[in-house]
């Protein structure tokens, strides 16, 4: 081993103990960066971005808002990278966060992503209230900056990130960096700035603060990522409706052998696919172009048609696109729908590239529309195998996008590759997307409530395996909901045999569609009332999954009245003990 003896003189030492003796943590850490400093004047820059944490007096610490984990993945990233310079970083979920700290901070980063319809993720929820509300405190000294994470194809774009990055500005906090937008392809931005970040925030002087840092808890990267996704083969594929349903919902295994891949119940696989061949030749005969031609896409030249085929989004379209094509076609009426919410929103939902093309017609060049369009994210779906029943399988249960649209059949891009355009020893590029927010609870014994619609029953699936796998018997009630019993009862046999093994207690089912009147989940809810209500009072978690526009807010709808007649609260009280399951991870939701 290589020790460092003590270089300095007897006078030397004598000064330093003298000065170091009844000196408190924070004294410490400022005369830590005293040192720091000279030692990059005087031209030794080696040491002074060792790697080691604590050798600098800059403190900054990330809070994050997350609910399928991305944003807290970036402050993994980005705590990493400031660690490594030095800098003491601490990464914080914005629930874990008190916000009494906040006019003592100096510096903080937001990393935050919007849900719901414009809303923060749940855990995010309370801060973004105060800071947002009539009693936010001023923030003359805190710098910050604010990522925010979102989806262009919501009306909403990042509103989250939008609103707090106000509500700090309104406050007097300085911003770094100006607010940094991410769409779903993010992976290139938010690296860029994390470096950007980086450098601007070394310049910035160092301010002790009276903090408490250190600690970094960022995850350790995963090897395989979107960005670097894994080739699983299929291994099986089975449609799990039956011939008469006007569904058409698919059980499809992958293996993740070779990976090391592991997930957990709740997480969801992202899935690369491509688009529907025959929307790719219609958009080709309708541009006149043969796709044969060249494009650059970020640093790859391709043909125009693997761009359409694989790398571009063409089945749905966003704001952005409409205006990047107006800004190329100056088409009025363009200009009108992206200036009317209600006639954008309308558009938006149906419509593709291809009715874009038809009903706006203008000749492009190959590249100029490679540029219009965005780049093809991936899609989710929740896993519905554990991998302490399965090992190195991943399953997923698919419901087919298929609709009929001013005389034109429609499909979605993903759903319909892997119902048409995979087969079994297929390779599919996956990878997984952890979601903290929808988990088991830690304690077993603790009762769960399942409620799920159509493919929304996934996740139990892999709740159940996984309780299953490790003999856990705890108090589990499902409700399942979908159009008809004889072909759409989603792994029906399955449950039967959790029922009559004891893993599950009970099961409801609601099947809309046998009888005159439409009788959906939130009806088996209501009519199970007083149990439901003894179970949460129990300390029993509730679990909701599957539609968010419809099957949710009626889903909740029902719940506060069960607590409004059960629980003989006010509309006022029901609603707070709605946010109190949710602020206390008992009432998780996976709407999509
Ligand atoms: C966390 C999460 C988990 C998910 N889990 C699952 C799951 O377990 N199983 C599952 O099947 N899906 C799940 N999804 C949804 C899934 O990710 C895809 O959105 C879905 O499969 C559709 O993708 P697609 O590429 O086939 O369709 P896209 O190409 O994305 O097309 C969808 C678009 O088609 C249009 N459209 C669809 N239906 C109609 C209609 N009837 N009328 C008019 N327009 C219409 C809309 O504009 C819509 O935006 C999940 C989503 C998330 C975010
Ligand atoms: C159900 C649902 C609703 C969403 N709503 C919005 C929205 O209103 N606005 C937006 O910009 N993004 C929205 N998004 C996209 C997320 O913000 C985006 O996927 C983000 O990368 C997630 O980051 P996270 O993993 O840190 O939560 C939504 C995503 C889902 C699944």
């Amino acid at each position: 081993m290589n020790i460092q003896l003590n270089p300095l003189n007897e006078q030397q030492s004598g000064a330093l103990t003298i000065l170091s003796v009844g000196l408190n943590r924070d004294q410490l850490l400022w005369i830590n960066g005293y040192f720091q400093g000279l030692l990059v004047s005087s031209g030794n820059t080696q040491s002074a971005s060792t790697p080691i944490q604590a050798k600098n007096s800059k403190q900054l610490k990330i809070l994050y808002g997350t609910h399928t984990g991305r944003s807290k993945t970036i402050a993994g990233k980005l705590a990493e990278k400031l660690a490594s310079r030095g800098v003491e970083v601490q990464s914080v979920a914005l629930d874990d966060y008190k916000t009494r700290q906040l006019s003592s901070e100096s510096n903080l980063v937001f990393i935050v992503s919007t849900h719901g319809e414009g809303e923060p993720p749940a855990m995010a929820e309370d801060f973004y209230n105060y800071i947002t509300g009539k009693r936010a405190p001023q923030l003359p000294i805190l710098k910050y900056s604010v990522v925010a994470l979102g989806d262009k194809s919501y009306k909403f774009f990042c509103k989250t990130g939008i609103d707090i990055d106000q509500a700090l500005s309104k406050s007097g906090a300085k911003a770094i960096l100006p607010i940094l937008k991410l769409d779903v392809d993010y992976e290139d931005e938010a690296e860029a700035w994390i470096n950007q970040f980086t450098s601007v925030f070394a310049e910035i002087p160092a301010t002790p603060t009276s903090e408490n840092p250190i600690a970094i808890n960022a995850p350790k990267s995963e090897q395989y990522s979107r960005k670097n996704p894994f080739k699983a083969t299929v291994i099986d594929k089975v449609k799990i409706t039956g011939r008469d349903s006007d569904k058409e919902v698919y059980h499809v295994e992958l293996s993740l052998e070779g990976s090391g891949i592991s997930y957990e119940p709740g997480d969801s696989v992202g899935i690369l696919a491509n688009n529907p061949p025959l929307l790719v030749d219609a958009i080709l005969k309708q541009t006149s172009l043969s796709g044969d031609e060249p494009v650059t896409l970020k640093e790859d030249t391709i043909s125009l048609r693997e761009a359409l085929s694989d790398r571009l989004e063409i089945t749905v379209l966003t704001r952005d696109v409409i205006q990047e094509y107006y800004e190329k076609t100056g088409n009025q009426k363009l200009q009108e729908i992206i200036e009317n919410d209600g006639q954008l929103d309308k558009y938006l939902y149906g419509h593709d590239v291809l009715d874009l093309l038809e009903e706006f017609p203008f000749k492009l060049m190959a590249q100029d529309f490679a540029c219009i369009l965005r780049s093809f994210p991936p899609r989710l779906y929740s896993i519905s195998s554990s991998q302490s029943a399965v090992g190195d399988e991943v399953h997923v249960t698919v419901a087919t996008v298929r609709y009929s649209y001013k005389g034109r059949e429609r499909a979605g891009a993903c759903s319909t590759y892997l119902a048409d355009r995979i087969d079994i020893d297929s390779q599919v590029s996956v990878f997984i997307e952890k979601n903290p927010a929808f988990k088991l609870p830690e304690n077993e014994e603790t009762p769960v409530i399942l409620v799920g619609a159509g493919t929304g029953v996934a996740p139990y699936r892999a709740f159940l395996q996984h309780r299953e796998a490790s003999n856990q018997k705890g108090k589990t009630w499902l409700f399942f909901g979908e159009r008809r019993f004889h072909s759409d009862f989603l792994y029906q046999l399955e449950w039967q045999k959790l029922l009559k093994d004891g893993y599950l207690e009970k099961i409801d089912v609601a099947f809309s569609r046998d009888q005159e009147e439409k009788v959906y989940v939130q009806h088996r809810l209501l009519e199970n009332q007083k149990e439901i209500f003894e179970w949460l009072d129990n300390g029993a978690n509730i679990y909701l999954c599957g539609d968010m526009k419809q099957m949710a807010r009626d889903v909740q709808k029902t719940l506060l009245r069960i607590f409004e007649n059960e629980g003989g609260m006010s509309e006022e009280k029901a609603l707070e003990y709605l946010k109190t399951l949710k602020k206390e991870k008992r009432f998780q939701t996976d709407v999509y």
